[in-house]
C-alpha cells in the first residue's frame, strides 16, 4: 500500500521512518516533508492545507492511507475533505478537532463529562475579562485565546498586572486574529505535566505509554516556551495504577462525550496532564501525536503501525489485541538553531550525521532540514530529534547526548537535561 503523510516535522519523520518498516507499506509519501523523510520516503512538495491538491496527489499515486500530523490541516477539515473524496485518512473531522481547535469548547465539554481540569470562565469580550480579573483576588490565573495560536495563545499570570497585559495582546490588540474573539481564564494549576495520549477509533481505545515533553528553552525548565525541547517516554510520573485511572477518568469519558456529542472522536487524543495534589487534571487535549512525544513513543512501538492506523479508520481497533513495546525507556533530544525560539538563520550545513546514526539504538529524526544541492542544512528553528534507548532511562539519555556530541554546526544548542525529571 502507498501511504501520505501530511506535515515535515519531527513527528513526520518518526511517522514515515516507522511506517516503512511495515511489510505492507510500499511507498511513503511526506508533504511537504524535510531532509530527514525524504531519506526514509519520497518528498512531495505540497502544502499540509492545499486539500484539492493532496486529494489529487492521493488518488493519482494510488494512496491507500493519508496520515495527518499537525493540528492545523485537522481543524481545517482534511479529513473531511479526503473522507468526501473516498480515501481513507487517519485523524478527527473538522468538528471533532474541535477539542484543540477552540479551548472553549474542550472546556465546556470536561466540564459536561466531569473530567478532571482547571475551574475557568468564559470571556466574549475584553471588558468582561479586565472587570472579572479586577475584581477578584490577586491570585495567579492563566489567560488562554480560544482558538489555535501556533503554541502562544497561552498566558500563565503570576499577578493581576499580567493577566491585564495578557487580555490586552489577545483580546484587544489581537495578536493572534480571531483565535482571541473568545478567552478562557482558568485557575492556575502546579505540578508536574505528563502526556497521556491515547489511539480511538471512537469505540475501542488504546492508551499509549506516558511521555514527557520540556517546554521552557533551558536547562531546569527555565527560558523562554518552545515547541519542546526533548521527551522521553514512558515517564515514571505516572505509575500503570495512575494510567489506569487516568484512563477510565479522563480519555474514556471524553471520547463517550464527544459521540453524545455528536462528533465521534477518530485518531489520536492527546491530554496535556497537570499531576496537581488533588490528582491528575487536564490542561489541554491535542488531536494529534505530540511532537516530540512521538519520537521516543514510536521508537519503543513493535506493532506495525501501519495495522493499528488502518484498524483506527476503519473502526476495527478492537481486532488489535495488545501494543508491543521494547521494555527500554528512550530520549528524544532537541537540536536547536542558535536564536530559537526567537529569530535565526537558516541554511548551515549539517555535519556527522552518519557518525550519529552509526551509533547503536539511535534514531536521528529530521525536523527543521532540507536538502540543498545534496547536503543536509538547517531550515527551521528545532533541526533534529536525536533519539535513542537504553537499559535505563539514564542509559537512554547517555547514547542520546553522545549521538547529540557527533552533530555540528554553527551555533547548534540543546538542553542538557532532558529526562533528568524521570531520574530525579
Ligand atoms: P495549553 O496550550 O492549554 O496546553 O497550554 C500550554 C501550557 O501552558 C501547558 O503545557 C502548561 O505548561 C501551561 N498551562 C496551561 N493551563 C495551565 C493551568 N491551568 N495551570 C498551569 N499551567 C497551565
Ligand atoms: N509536545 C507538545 C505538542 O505537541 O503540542
Amino acid at each position: 500500500m502507498n501511504i501520505l503523510i501530511i506535515g515535515n516535522g519531527g513527528r513526520e519523520h518518526a511517522l514515515a521512518w516507522k511506517i516503512t518498516q511495515s511489510p505492507r507499506a510500499e511507498r511513503v509519501f511526506v508533504a511537504p516533508g524535510n531532509a530527514g523523510t525524504d531519506l526514509d520516503g519520497e518528498n512531495v512538495p505540497l502544502s499540509p492545507t492545499d486539500f484539492p491538491k493532496l486529494i489529487q496527489f492521493a488518488k493519482q499515486n494510488a494512496v491507500g492511507l493519508t496520515v495527518v500530523g499537525p493540528e492545523a490541516p485537522l481543524t481545517a477539515g482534511i479529513v473531511d475533505a479526503f473522507e468526501e473524496a473516498g480515501l481513507k485518512v487517519f485523524g478527527p473531522k473538522k468538528n471533532a478537532a474541535e477539542l484543540e481547535g477552540s479551548k472553549v469548547f474542550c472546556k465546556e465539554l470536561l466540564r459536561s463529562a466531569d473530567v478532571p481540569t482547571a475551574d475557568y470562565q468564559v470571556f466574549y469580550s475584553p471588558d468582561q475579562a479586565v472587570k472579572f480579573i479586577t475584581e477578584r483576588e490577586d491570585a495567579p490565573v492563566v489567560v488562554k485565546a480560544d482558538g489555535l495560536a501556533a503554541g502562544k495563545g497561552v498566558v500563565v499570570c503570576a499577578h493581576r498586572q499580567d493577566a491585564l497585559e495578557a487580555v490586552e495582546k489577545i483580546a484587544r490588540q489581537k495578536i493572534f486574529g480571531a483565535a482571541g474573539n473568545r478567552l478562557v481564564i482558568e485557575e492556575r494549576l502546579d505540578g508536574q505535566e505528563v502526556s497521556v495520549l491515547c489511539i480511538t477509533d471512537g469505540r475501542t481505545l488504546i492508551t499509549l505509554p506516558p511521555a514527557q515533553d520540556h517546554k521552557p528553552a533551558h536547562d531546569g525548565d527555565t527560558g523562554p516556551n518552545t515547541g519542546g525541547m526533548g521527551a522521553y517516554c514512558p515517564a515514571p510520573i505516572l505509575n500503570e495504577e495512575m494510567q489506569r485511572w487516568v484512563e477510565e477518568h479522563i480519555l474514556v469519558p471524553t471520547v463517550h462525550a464527544m459521540k453524545r456529542s455528536r462528533r465521534p472522536f477518530r485518531g489520536v487524543l492527546y491530554a496535556g496532564l497537570m499531576m496537581t495534589k488533588q490528582g491528575p487534571k487536564v490542561l489541554e487535549y491535542n488531536v494529534r501525536f505530540g511532537d516530540p512525544e512521538c519520537q521516543p513513543l514510536l521508537m519503543r512501538l513493535k506493532t506495525d503501525l501501519l495495522d493499528i492506523l488502518e484498524a483506527t479508520v476503519e473502526g476495527r481497533l478492537e481486532e488489535i489485541k495488545q501494543l508491543e513495546w521494547d521494555p527500554r525507556p528512550a530520549v528524544s533530544v532537541v537540536m536547536a538553531s542558535a536564536g530559537y525560539p526567537g529569530e535565526y538563520e537558516k541554511g548551515f550545513p549539517l555535519r556527522g550525521l552518519p557518525d550519529a546514526e552509526a551509533l547503536p539504538d539511535v534514531k536521528v529524526f529530521h525536523a527543521g532540514t532540507a536538502l540543498k544541492d545534496g547536503k543536509v542544512v538547517t531550515a527551521g528553528g528545532r533541526v533534529l530529534n536525536v533519539t535513542a534507548l537504553g537499559d535505563t532511562i539514564s542509559q537512554a539519555k547517555f547514547n542520546a547526548y553522545r549521538a547529540v556530541k557527533c552533530i555540528r554546526w554553527p551555533g547548534a544548542w540543546c538542553r542538557k537535561d532532558i529526562s533528568d525529571k524521570a531520574i530525579g
